[in-house]
């Protein structure tokens, strides 16, 4: 008998697993298709393929699925696999679960103890000719960028020293680099964290190693064309805890948040750290430096809202109820002390976005989702329970908003897609979960104006669980 996943947040409702592997040519397509629009949207969703060894497990435990949009002259199509990890492999062949809780080895079975647990589900990347699916906790698995069959473990031809590689690398769209890190670098609960920029082939022209005032969840960073910023907010891990069977994540709010700044070009030995109360972020929006002043763009929470480490923590707020706020940080290199200023520049939100050409530089328009309360309580889907219902257009330095909203569905994260046109801001893609119909449907949008409603919707026949992040590749990078 196959047991049932459980009927948790997690796994019920709009986020009951889908486990659907499947290809679907020239989906239905309400409305038109630009013909301009020609590349592929890589998706990644965590999506258990089986029902988790403990009941309260989490949401991003889920085995990797990925799925391609390829858009071509006003046609969409539809591909769906899982990213055949270790992990997977092991637990088909057992048919059942067989990892324990979200990064804690020591809740294992016995047969898979020391054995791979990436789940390869949070983001497909793709730089120097390779499709890699990433999750923070283990190194890359790179993935066929047009059948989604999965190739392998990449380490950088056996280069990259570091155990593991960030979620959130980010690509200067100028050099062609890609500027990553990989925190808990030599192991479990480690304070070794790994700053690494491979060169436009795929080839690790750089590892440095560093170590942060604490083990911390290290989601996100940023980079502009001079600096490099990484944050250490208190999300943090502790081996005898994990040993001892515990979570691998609690939240600590009487530690001090840092940031670590250090020169693009220098060394991680001119790290400077500022610091502040405890506060949390998974997500950067932007980060540019202007003369002695590097600003960071992004939602910041007063605690970590993941339901999984709120419950290890002894905690309860939902995400709608947390204090949070949209904000610019300006650190000024050129005054001592650790210190800075913080800004508000929007409403609350998270999962950002930014033209690729505005990456790391000066810039105006910012795209993000909200969870708007004024069109009621909160749809469940995605991993931290409260979806979002609102996308902003959002001009950072004068506040100007634009919002999409559509009643009774959430929104997942959009990707942008450039225009070829002058004066085009390009387009908007995203996928709104439909909680009436138990569909969804992909909703395009003028990046521009959010607020004009859809240009096309692409119909799914089936829910597509929410995805962790998902990328745009234009047709002539692949
Ligand atoms: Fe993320």
């Amino acid at each position: 008998m196959t047991t049932p996943f459980p009927d948790t947040p997690d796994f019920g409702g709009f986020n009951a697993p889908s486990r659907i592997e499947c290809d679907i040519c020239d989906l239905v397509v309400e409305g038109t298709v630009p013909g301009e629009i020609n590349g592929s949207w890589y998706r990644l969703t965590p999506d258990p393929q089986f029902p988790p060894r403990h009941a309260d497990d989490t949401y991003i435990s889920g085995d990797g699925m990925i799925s391609l949009f390829r858009f071509e002259q006003g046609h969409v199509d539809f591909k769906s696999r899982y990213v055949i990890t270790e992990r997977l492999k092991n637990e088909r062949a057992a048919r059942r679960a067989l990892y324990g809780h979200y990064r804690s080895p020591y809740t294992d079975d016995e047969s898979v103890r020391g054995k791979g647990r990436g789940a390869a589900n949070t983001t497909p990347i793709w730089h120097g000719g390779r499709l890699l699916a990433l999750k923070e906790d283990s190194l890359p698995v790179e993935v066929d960028p047009h059948t989604l069959e999965t190739i392998g473990t990449w380490n950088y031809d056996g280069r990259l020293r570091s155990q593991t590689m960030t979620a959130h690398p980010r690509y200067d769209v100028e050099t062609r680099e890609l500027y990553f890190f990989g925190y808990e670098a030599s192991g479990l609960a480690t304070r070794d964290v790994a700053f690494c920029v491979a060169d436009p082939n795929g080839e690790l022209i750089r590892e440095e190693w560093f170590e942060v005032p604490y083990c911390a969840l290290m989601h996100d960073f940023a980079v502009t064309k001079e600096h490099v910023i990484f944050p250490v907010f208190p999300t943090t891990a502790d081996l005898e805890r994990i040993k001892a069977g515990g979570p691998h994540w609690i939240w600590e709010p009487d530690r001090d948040a840092f940031i670590g700044i250090m020169p693009r070009d220098g060394s991680v030995k001119q790290m400077r750290w500022f610091r502040r109360p405890a506060c949390m972020s998974f997500h950067f929006m932007n980060a540019y430096t202007e003369g002695t002043l590097v600003h960071l763009d992004f939602g910041v929470t007063d605690v970590n809202v993941f339901p999984f480490i709120q419950r290890a923590s002894g905690i309860e707020v939902p995400p709608e109820k947390a204090r949070s706020s949209l904000v610019r940080w300006t650190f000024d290199l050129s005054k001592p002390g650790d210190r800075f200023e913080e800004q508000v520049i929007g409403p609350p939100g998270d999962l950002p976005r930014v033209a690729e050409k505005d990456h790391m530089v000066d810039y105006q328009v910012s795209y993000y989702e909200r969870f708007d309360p004024g069109h009621g309580p909160p749809l469940i889907a995605g991993p931290v329970g409260a979806g979002f219902n609102t996308l902003s257009r959002l001009e950072v330095k004068t506040g100007q908003r634009r919002d999409f909203f559509q009643n009774r569905a959430t929104i997942q994260e959009a990707v942008h897609i450039p225009s070829e046109k002058p004066d085009h801001e390009g387009y908007l893609a995203f996928v709104a979960d439909l909680h009436d119909e138990n569909l969804s449907d992909v909703i395009l949008l003028k990046a521009e104006r959010p607020d004009a409603g859809p240009i096309a919707r692409i119909k799914m026949p089936f829910r597509l669980r929410n995805q962790v992040h998902g990328n745009w590749v234009p047709a002539d990078r692949l």
